[in-house]
């Protein structure tokens, strides 16, 4: 762990708040990120789900679901010169992207692409048995009578958060009747719960509700995380932003599911919107937290060539190192709007080329600068 994050853990401890890194001002608004991708013409030459110019990648066709902060700062970097190429030729001027916009950006990127590439229903029905939902909840009310509630009761599948709200509220209950049974706690994985979520919204009984996604703003959730008590575990070691390193929305909904039995009972009860926030804020603040490997990095810096100029005072390049701001997924982003176009011009009078690197690489690099 580098200096800065494990003052942060000092003072998250001291504290009883998760006070670094910069959690305060996360609140990634997906809504901000869309205002900010049409006022800085990104929409000129980017369309988002086939809305907008045509002749660079459209965006939401690109990106997965299951693309991760560090995945998305890395295809921002390996296609940098060809856009900024692009760009000139335009005369649009080079936007400055800011963390706070990078991570604005990233929850539209989200959103917007949410659902391109659903579950499977067949591996949801499966997973609907194998994990023992059907022993309690039979599809529908004519199918027989369990402890839980038919599917067809559930109040709305419209999207992952409200099944994660619904399974939270009643899980105290759950936990009770598998005990009863001898039932252990079935552990899901982000793609189970997709699959799940798949599944249960295309049985012929809740086919037809509307489905709309909505990213949620983590505005509100830090109080909430204190308020509910959330916090008086996860400070110190168990502070959440040292544990999810670049997790998707669903990976953070799955670990909450899995993670059941170690909270407190009876739970806090969460209304949707509620859990709506508080999910988007723990979301975001991995946004400013990157998880990777340093020995990796470091043979990444080296073999990518940062080393040549980074590691040499006489070449011009800054020595890198103690940022005042951990190194994350959103500073590289902020980092190539500011400083790329020089790096490549030095680059390009080196005959070095631009370096790609993939989603694992910048991870790992990440996390190399933080140690050094
Ligand atoms: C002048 C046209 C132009 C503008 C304006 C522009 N881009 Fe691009 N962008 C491109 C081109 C061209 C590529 C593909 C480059 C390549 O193929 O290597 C690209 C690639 C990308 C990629 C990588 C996509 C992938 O394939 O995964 C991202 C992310 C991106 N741009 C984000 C942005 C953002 C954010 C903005 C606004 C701040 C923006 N772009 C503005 C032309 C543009
Ligand atoms: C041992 C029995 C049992 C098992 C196994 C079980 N549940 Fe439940 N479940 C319950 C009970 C009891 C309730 C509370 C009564 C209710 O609201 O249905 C509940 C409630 C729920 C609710 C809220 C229903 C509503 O009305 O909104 C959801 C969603 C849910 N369970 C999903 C699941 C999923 C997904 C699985 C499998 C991973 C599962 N349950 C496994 C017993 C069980
Ligand atoms: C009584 C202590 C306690 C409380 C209160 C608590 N948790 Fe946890 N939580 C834990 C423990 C213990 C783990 C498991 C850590 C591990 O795997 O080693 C965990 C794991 C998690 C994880 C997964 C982290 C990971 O490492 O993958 C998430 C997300 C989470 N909790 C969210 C919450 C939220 C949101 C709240 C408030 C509603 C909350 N927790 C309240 C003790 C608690
Ligand atoms: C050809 C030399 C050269 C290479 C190779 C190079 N850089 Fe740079 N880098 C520079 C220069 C020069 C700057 C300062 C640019 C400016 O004027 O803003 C810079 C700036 C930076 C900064 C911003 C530092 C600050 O002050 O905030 C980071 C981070 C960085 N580079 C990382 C990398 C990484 C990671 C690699 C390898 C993938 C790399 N660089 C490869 C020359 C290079």
């Amino acid at each position: 762990m580098n200096r800065m994050a494990s003052f942060c853990v000092a003072l998250a401890a001291t504290f009883a708040v998760p006070v670094c890194p910069l959690s305060a001002a996360t609140a990634a608004d997906a809504r901000r990120g869309s205002e900010f991708f049409r006022t800085q013409y990104c929409v000129n030459c980017h369309a988002i789900e086939g809305q907008g110019g045509k002749e660079a990648p459209d965006l939401g066709q690109r990106f997965d679901r299951n693309y991760t902060p560090a995945g998305i700062a890395s295809r921002m970097w390996d296609h940098a010169p060809v856009m900024w190429k692009a760009m000139s030729e335009k005369k649009i001027p080079l936007p400055a992207i800011s963390a706070d916009r990078a991570a604005d950006l990233f929850a539209y990127f989200y959103s917007v692409r949410y659902f391109e590439k659903p579950g499977e229903a067949e591996r949801g029905k499966h997973i609907f048995q194998s994990k023992h939902c059907s022993d309690c909840h039979s599809l529908t009310a004519s199918g027989g009578s369990g402890p839980g509630n038919p599917v067809d009761h559930w109040e709305s599948l419209a999207d992952p958060i409200v099944l994660v709200e619904r399974m939270w509220n009643h899980s105290d209950l759950m936990k009770g009747e598998m005990a009863t049974r001898k039932i252990q706690w079935p552990q899901l994985t982000s793609q189970d719960l997709d699959d799940l979520l798949v599944y249960l919204q295309n049985l012929p009984q809740t086919k037809n509700e509307k489905l709309a996604f909505l990213l949620p703003s983590g505005e509100g959730g830090e109080a909430l995380f204190k308020e509910k008590g959330c916090v008086n575990c996860h400070k110190g070691e168990l502070a959440l932003e040292f544990r999810l390193g670049d997790s998707t929305l669903t990976n953070v909904a799955a670990a909450m599911w899995n993670h059941n039995p170690q909270m407190q009972h009876p739970h806090p009860q969460f209304t949707l919107p509620e859990m709506r926030q508080l999910l988007g804020y723990i979301w975001a603040k991995q946004f400013f937290y990157t998880k990777g490997d340093v020995a990796r990095g470091h043979k990444t810096f080296e073999s990518k060539k940062c080393a040549t100029c980074h590691n040499d005072s006489s070449s011009g390049a800054p020595a890198l190192g103690k940022p005042s701001e951990p190194y994350s997924a959103i500073t590289m982003v902020e980092i190539l709007w500011k400083h790329g176009p020089n790096m490549l011009e030095k680059m390009q009078a080196r005959h070095i080329p631009w370096p790609q690197l993939s989603q694992t690489e910048m991870a790992n690099l990440i996390a190399y600068l933080n140690s050094r």
